[in-house]
């Protein structure tokens, strides 16, 4: 279902200490939020951000996942080991997962699949490098990673999916999108979503994701196919994150 959803990536950041205060300090500052708010720490970290965030209305989730099951798969962790720690959402596709892990379009789509399975709702991650963006190869390249779910999971799915536009040369570079960038790819998505269900697409979360902060979420968000954020660096500051989360109505 769509809704206004703002995320925090903590990405491999954080320690027991740290995080304690962090999520602290982000439960007294969301009184008048209206969005839906989730942080994604470690895996290290979830049994700690499950007390934490026990009873609150902040949900949480892992960075990535296994597509199998359970067995001989050192270092990887399963969708069901996520919702043992009571997680609500899982990133798949992020683009550091995509260029530093080899992931693919197809891999990525079986680990959303994996996740719906398993009841969790995947944070699924797009997004195009500058040289695409430069060579006006943007549309084909967030086509072919949307088609492949698309063709994995059914369109139907998208109603379960969050969808995070993230342009990779705007991720932690301090170089946001202009919101009209943001709505032109949103659009895009939507309108390719809608090409195979018109339901489906206007009910699909889409987030932008890359170097969100405080002072540019209210425009960003403000965009009519823009839901929220998918926030890495600015979710490790309990106030700038607050701040942002309530920039999404
Ligand atoms: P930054 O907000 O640090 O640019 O990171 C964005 C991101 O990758 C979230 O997944």
């Amino acid at each position: 279902m769509r809704q206004a959803l703002v995320a925090g990536n903590w990405k491999m950041n954080g320690s027991l200490e740290n995080n304690e205060a962090l999520l602290k300090g982000l439960l007294e500052q969301l009184d008048d939020v209206t969005a839906k708010v989730a942080v994604c720490p470690s895996f290290v970290y979830l049994s700690q951000a499950r007390d934490l965030l026990a009873g609150s209305q902040v949900g949480f989730g892992g960075q990535d996942l296994s597509t199998e099951a359970s067995g001989a798969f050192t270092g990887e962790i399963s969708a069901e080991m996520l919702n043992d720690f009571g997680c609500e959402y899982v990133i798949v596709g992020h683009s550091e997962r995509r260029d530093n892990h080899g992931e693919t379009n197809e891999l990525v789509a079986q680990k959303t699949q994996v996740a719906l399975n398993a009841g969790l709702t995947p944070l699924f991650c797009v997004g195009e490098h500058l040289e695409d963006r430069e060579s006006e190869q943007t549309e084909a390249v967030i086509a072919a990673q949307l088609d492949a779910a698309i063709e994995t999971c059914g369109i139907d799915a998208f109603e379960n999916i969050v969808i995070a536009y993230e342009p990779v040369w705007a991720i932690g570079t301090g170089k946001t999108a202009t919101s009209e960038q943001a709505q032109e790819v949103h659009a895009f998505i939507r309108n390719r979503l809608a090409g195979h269900d018109q339901n489906v697409a206007k009910q699909t979360t889409i987030l932008y994701g890359g170097s969100v902060k405080a002072a540019n979420a209210e425009e960003l968000f403000s965009m009519p196919d823009v839901d929220g954020g998918l926030v890495g660096g600015a979710s490790l500051d309990a106030a700038e994150f607050a701040a942002i989360c309530k920039a999404a109505k």
